[in-house]
């Protein structure tokens, strides 16, 4: 299966199964108060319970929430230590709520780095959620686009190397089942908050056709109510991954 045939078809979108969100604006939103940065964290936290709660209401199946990049252990000491705190009261207060409502968790990023308690405590929600399926929650920690894709390469080169596969056996599809987020259908619809444009090593391959949208609010402030606002946007939309919509093509001939 390549990445086209899990996208949704072409043209004007329903709602988009798969939403991406890049959470940023907590450090801003704290210092708007003049608060320090970190006291924005907890009150994305809050805003993280809101969308996944309100998410699955929304026509979603897939949300997957970039928590922490790999770029991020350059923030101070203190910083760092707040978001792994905060990870830890999550997947300790809401793990059985998630349990009961069928949310399967997925931590999406490289392992080896992490605290051990914290690696401890991402297992720990996998391990007890693996069963579910009504509703899929990634969370992208110690997570970089460029890191995943060449961890992916390491994974095929090993596999060349041993001889198993020969190099014409590397297709997108093959390719892309060794990054961390191997099985999941590709975004289609990324958000990033806060009003800035970019990607920052989210999902670099996975987001190839996604539809983008960057609404002017910071994530500590982020409700159900963008969310939607979001999903309308998308709608207003035609994708057609590098493609035409069939319209055009009877059009032209
Ligand atoms: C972006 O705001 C926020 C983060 C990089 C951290 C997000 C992490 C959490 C809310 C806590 C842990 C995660 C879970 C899943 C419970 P920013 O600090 O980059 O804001 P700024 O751009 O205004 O500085």
């Amino acid at each position: 299966m390549t990445i086209a045939d899990k996208e949704q078809p072409k043209g004007a979108p329903d709602v988009p199964l798969h939403v991406a969100i890049v959470m940023d604006g907590n450090g801003r939103w704290a210092k708007r108060r003049g608060l320090p940065r970190q006291v924005g964290h907890p009150k994305g936290v809050d805003a993280i319970r809101r969308v996944v709660e309100a998410a699955p209401d929304q026509g979603i199946r897939w949300l997957t929430l970039y928590a922490f990049s790999t770029e991020n252990w350059r923030r101070p000491a203190g910083e760092v230590a707040e978001v792994m705190r905060l990870l830890k009261l999550y997947v300790n207060s809401d793990l059985d709520k998630l349990v009961r409502e069928g949310v399967k968790v997925r931590i999406l990023g490289r392992r080896e780095g992490l605290p051990p308690d914290v690696a401890e405590i991402v297992e720990r929600a996998e391990r007890q959620t693996a069963h579910n399926d009504k509703f899929f929650l990634q969370v992208a920690f110690n997570y970089g686009g460029r890191a995943d894709i060449v961890d992916a390469a390491r994974a095929v080169a090993v596999e060349v190397a041993a001889g198993r596969i020969a190099p014409e056996d590397i297709t997108d599809a093959f390719f892309e089942d060794r990054l961390s987020t191997g099985g999941l259908p590709s975004p289609d619809l990324v958000i990033r908050t806060s009003g800035e444009q970019r990607l920052s090593n989210f999902l670099l391959w996975e987001s190839a056709y996604s539809e983008f949208v960057f609404p002017d609010v910071l994530w500590p402030d982020f409700t159900p109510h963008h969310l939607a606002e979001g999903i309308a946007e998308f709608q207003k939309r035609e994708r057609r991954y590098g493609g035409a919509v069939a319209d055009d093509v009877l059009a032209t001939g």
